[in-house]
């Protein structure tokens, strides 16, 4: 399966949710590699704690390969349980499946894409998509080049039998809700591009679901410290955002879930770890379920949700 995380704005917590998603699909013994194709800003590693935090030196990156370097045949894989330089995810857990890494070039930036570039993004989907359970491709926010590439690449008819879905990610704001609407179903959104690479609307809407990223719930006891005017606040702003949302068909029926805001999340891009949650006990395992959740979901018929 391919799935393609997505959002109109950046900073929505589309890379952080992503990563920590096909983590847990590891540790529950599925082979998941994510593809970083965030061509801007190539810093998955960051978060899988890589010393190649912000794209590889190697020259064997994501953009080189699809820019059809000489050489470069096939891009970097990086196992992230023996190359990351994070302790507690070093060592891989019994029954856990491969966790791969396939990063962008330190350096490298947008590019336009053309004939070989998807020839090379076909090839390259069609391979991973035999090799791994799911492949996550996390793209360059908005209407990218990279979301150009892939729509193209979607449109090959050797993709045509494989199984793709797409998360937009957006926080729980009033603009975020806007934007990623209109990402979807705007001028030149998703499904319009999509039509233009023989992508019908119809059936692109049944692969795409929404996410909504660090959401305050306003009845969580965490807020008991509010005063009474705060909470009633929330609890009225919330009830307008999901009126809203619904209004803007990103309600219920088509968002795929929703991931609490968590303090260690604020504070840094990373993988949360049952260390983190249980014997340290610094993040949610509210958390932790939202991932594992949001994952099984991914993995589901969606028919039946
Ligand atoms: N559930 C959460 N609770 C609190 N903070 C979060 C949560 N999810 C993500 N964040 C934080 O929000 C910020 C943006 O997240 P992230 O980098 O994943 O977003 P992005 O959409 O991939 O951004 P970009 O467009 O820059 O690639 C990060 O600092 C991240 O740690
Ligand atoms: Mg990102």
């Amino acid at each position: 399966m391919l799935v393609f995380a997505t959002s109109d704005k950046g900073g929505t917590g589309r890379s952080v949710t992503s990563s920590n998603i096909i983590y847990r699909r590891a540790l529950g013994g599925h082979d998941v590699a994510y593809l970083d194709f965030d061509f801007g800003s190539p810093t998955a590693g960051a978060i899988f704690g890589l010393r190649a935090s912000q794209g590889t030196r190697t020259g064997f990156g994501m953009h080189r390969y699809l820019r059809g370097f000489d050489g470069v045949d096939e891009p970097q894989a990086i196992d992230i349980w023996g190359e990351t330089e994070r302790q507690g995810l070093r060592n891989r857990p019994d029954g856990s499946g491969n966790l791969v890494l396939f990063p962008g070039d330190e350096g490298g930036g947008e590019f336009a894409s053309n004939k070989d570039v998807v020839a090379r993004c076909v090839r390259l989907f069609t391979r991973l998509e035999e090799e791994f359970s799911m492949v996550l491709v996390d793209l360059s926010a908005g209407r990218s080049y990279a979301t150009h590439i892939v729509l193209q690449a979607l449109a090959d008819r050797r993709l045509s039998k494989v199984m793709s879905r797409w998360l937009v990610f957006h926080r729980w704001t009033r603009q975020h809700v806007l934007a990623a609407s209109n990402l979807v179903y705007g001028k030149d959104g998703l499904l319009e591009s999509g039509e233009q690479h023989k992508l019908g609307a119809d059936q692109f809407l049944q692969m795409i679901r929404f996410v909504r990223t660090a959401v305050v719930d306003p009845r969580s006891t965490d807020l008991s410290a509010l005063r009474p005017t705060q909470l009633a606040w929330l609890t009225d702003t919330n009830k307008e955002l999901q009126k809203l949302a619904s209004e803007l068909r990103l309600g219920r029926t088509s968002t795929l879930g929703s991931v609490p805001l968590d303090p260690v999340l604020q504070w840094r891009e990373q993988i949360i770890t049952d260390t983190d949650t249980i014997t340290r006990q610094i993040a949610n395992p509210a958390t932790v379920d939202s991932f594992v959740n949001l994952g099984k979901k991914l993995a589901d018929d969606w028919s039946e949700l």
